[in-house]
């Protein structure tokens, strides 16, 4: 048994990881980090949750078509003609979730903005410098740089329920990777293109994709050095 001072210690130490070595990491060990994951509490034991494991050639057709749907957008940002463009063939328009695509509610845009806004210090990217935010964003859809990628999928039935669940699932994924030295990022950032993975695999109707993780060894990179704020528990209990 661990203590308690080992655990804290612990789950404060693992934060996201942005910057990965090539250095592929073996099937086995990812399934043996996803059965800890299933170790995770879930509503009446029902696991309304699957996960698509992409890695080799199916992560770079998958990083593909995601680069070249964020290229639309960058594109049609810059002019007219870009727009014209992403109108008329709808490619990089959302297809899923369009709700993240929308203004934070605003209770919580501080937060959001105050971790871009330190992360973006951390890279070096002045905040008025849209070509370098553009060129780190992009670095989602190549899973900043991860050979492997989980695409996380809910049950439709349980709405929140199935979320939550699943976010417990990517909580002990990350952890146990963590346990293992290796790196994960949860990323929201292709959500809005869920049609992609649907692609690759074959997922039941009753499944609805959520997000992904990137998986693999951290690089030396400052990038991965990079704490996020923790909120201090009051902020976050009720009276
Ligand atoms: C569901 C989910 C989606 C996320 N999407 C992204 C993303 O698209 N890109 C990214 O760089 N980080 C993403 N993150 C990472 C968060 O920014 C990060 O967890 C938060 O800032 C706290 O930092 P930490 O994980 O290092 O503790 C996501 C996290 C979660 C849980």
């Amino acid at each position: 048994m661990i203590t308690a001072k080992d655990f804290s210690a612990f789950t404060a130490s693992r934060r996201s990881t942005r910057d990965f070595l090539p250095t592929p990491v073996d099937r086995a060990v990812i399934d043996e980090i996803l059965a800890d994951a299933l170790t995770a509490p879930s509503w009446s034991n029902t696991r309304p949750f699957m996960v698509a494991v992409a890695s080799g050639e199916q992560r770079d057709r998958i990083s593909a078509e995601f680069c070249s749907r964020w290229d639309a957008v960058v594109e049609a940002r810059s002019g007219f003609l870009g727009k014209l463009k992403l109108v008329l063939t709808r490619r990089g328009l959302p297809t899923t979730h369009r709700l993240i695509a929308r203004p934070y509610p605003a209770d919580l845009k501080p937060r959001s903005m105050k971790v871009g806004k330190e992360l973006y210090a951390k890279l070096g990217v002045a905040r008025e410098d849209k070509v370098a935010r553009d060129a780190h964003w992009r670095r989602n859809y190549e899973f900043f740089g991860a050979p492997t990628v989980l695409f996380i999928f809910a049950h439709k039935s349980f709405g929140l329920f199935s979320a939550s669940d699943a976010g417990m699932l990517t909580q002990n994924i990350a952890l146990s990777a963590h346990a293992r030295g290796l790196g994960t990022c949860a990323q929201g950032a292709y959500s809005i293109w869920g049609d992609v993975p649907l692609l690759e695999f074959k997922v039941p109707k009753q499944y609805r994709y959520l997000y992904g993780i990137a998986i693999g060894h951290p690089s030396g990179d400052p990038v991965n050095d990079f704490q996020a704020e923790r909120l201090p528990v009051s902020e976050i209990t009720l009276n």
